[in-house]
């Protein structure tokens, strides 16, 4: 530990959750420090940690603050973080503007509403067969591996054009790249996936159908709009998101819903309330933690002075439970006025697959409660594994029988 550290002990950053769903107990001193306070993080290094959702908003917003993750002064929230993405192109999630922003303006006409409509009754024929599957087999079940997982990855195969016979193997080389267990070995990941991108993109240039990724193949890539190398690095990014906070939803919203019965009671008198429901699930679970920047220049905010090379860390779980924006905000209410939150992010690097992961969350939950109406916890809670501290947080099991 650095002698900064010794002298002034700071909340450590990222800690382990208590509970899968609230923010780490851990964190309590850092509520009252709104907007912003500072947090240090496991090599030493102090940065500012965003708690409050309007300082959220304006700083992501700032072009100030860069999402390159090659910089030397960027933050990391692991030591395994750090060495895996650096010289790793990241695409998008990496980018700063003006390059990002040419880029999402070159994939965003295909992340359409209306993709997301078509895909509905798709998203239901998934869901419908993995709980016959589950029903057939009698109690109990392991919900991740048994739905959460194979529904959001068959539909993320469905959206892009990846052939789901070979999920096996990429979801293998996601969880590598996301939380290998040495450096080499998210590297290798990485490396797999992305031979087996490039393969499938020129297989797709001979053969083309009519998924997202052949639209990109056969409009942006085609007409020179987007090089290979990016289109690459993008189906990379699509898969390993497309699915990995899915999957921590789905389980972790199912988990959430057990563990609050009266709501769960109420959701299942009126389906009506599901998409709220999610909505606040969103809110409430905060998978998506501690997304980070580095700042570029100086910047004044909220009468703190955010030094150039600066680390910025958003707590997503602590924003959503900002007290300025919500009343009782460790409460799961659907019935609250405000219904925003930063599950998503904000600003330029917002989320590019919201829709379709709400449109996921919603049918998957929907029909889960609705075809098993006794669904009940197999196993104590204390018991049931969730994902440790980093900053993606959902359930390592989901043991169910009813
Ligand atoms: C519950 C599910 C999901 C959650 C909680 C989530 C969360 C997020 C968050 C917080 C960001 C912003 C990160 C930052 O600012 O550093 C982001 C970006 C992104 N997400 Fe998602 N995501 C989900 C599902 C998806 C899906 C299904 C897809 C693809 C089909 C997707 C594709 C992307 C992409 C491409 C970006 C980068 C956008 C950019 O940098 O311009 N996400 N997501």
């Amino acid at each position: 530990m650095t002698e900064e550290a010794v002298k002034h002990p700071l909340v450590s950053f990222p800690q382990d959750r208590t509970c899968p769903y609230h923010p780490p107990a851990g964190y309590d001193p850092l509520r009252a420090a709104r907007p912003l306070t500072r947090v240090r993080l496991y090599d030493g290094r102090a940065v500012w940690l965003v708690t409050g959702i309007a300082a959220a908003r304006d700083l992501l917003g700032d072009p100030r603050l860069s999402a390159d993750q090659d910089n030397e002064a960027f933050p990391s929230p692991t030591e395994g973080f750090k060495n895996r993405v650096r010289g790793r192109r990241l695409s998008l999630l990496g980018m700063d503007d003006p390059e990002h922003k040419t880029l999402r303006r070159t994939v965003i006409p295909t992340f359409t509403a209306k993709r997301v409509s078509a895909l509905r009754p798709k998203i239901q024929e998934i869901v419908d067969a993995l709980i016959d599957d589950i029903i057939a087999q009698g109690p109990p079940a392991e919900l991740v591996s048994a739905f959460a997982l194979p529904v959001s990855s068959q539909v993320m195969c469905l959206m892009l054009g990846v052939p789901y016979a070979d999920h096996e193997f990429f979801e293998e080389q996601s969880r590598r790249l996301i939380a290998g267990p040495t450096v080499e070995d998210t590297q290798r990941g990485g490396e797999q996936l992305d031979a087996y991108l490039g393969a499938l993109i020129e297989r797709k240039q001979r053969e083309p159908g009519d998924a997202l990724l052949d639209e990109l193949i056969h409009q942006p890539l085609a007409e020179g709009a987007i090089r290979p190398d990016e289109l690459m690095a993008l189906a990379a990014l699509l898969v390993v998101a497309g699915h990995e906070t899915t999957t921590n939803m789905i389980s972790l919203g199912a988990f959430t819903l057990l563990e609050h019965p009266d709501r769960l009671a109420e959701l299942r008198a009126d389906p009506e309330l599901m998409p709220a429901a999610v909505e606040e699930l969103l809110r409430f679970c905060a998978v998506a933690e501690g997304g980070m920047r580095v700042a570029t220049q100086d910047i004044e905010y909220a009468g703190q002075t955010i030094r150039a090379n600066d680390g910025v860390v958003m707590s997503t779980s602590l924003i959503n439970r900002d007290t300025a924006a919500y009343s009782a905000p460790d409460e799961l209410d659907w019935h609250r006025p405000d219904r925003h939150h930063l599950a998503f992010g904000f600003g330029m690097h917002q989320c590019l697959g919201q829709n379709l992961a709400r449109a996921e969350i919603e049918i998957a939950l929907r029909t889960l409660f609705d075809r098993l109406p006794g669904l009940k916890l197999a196993a104590p809670v204390s018991e049931i594994p969730f994902k440790p501290g980093t900053t993606l947080q959902g359930m390592l099991q989901l043991p169910v029988r009813w």
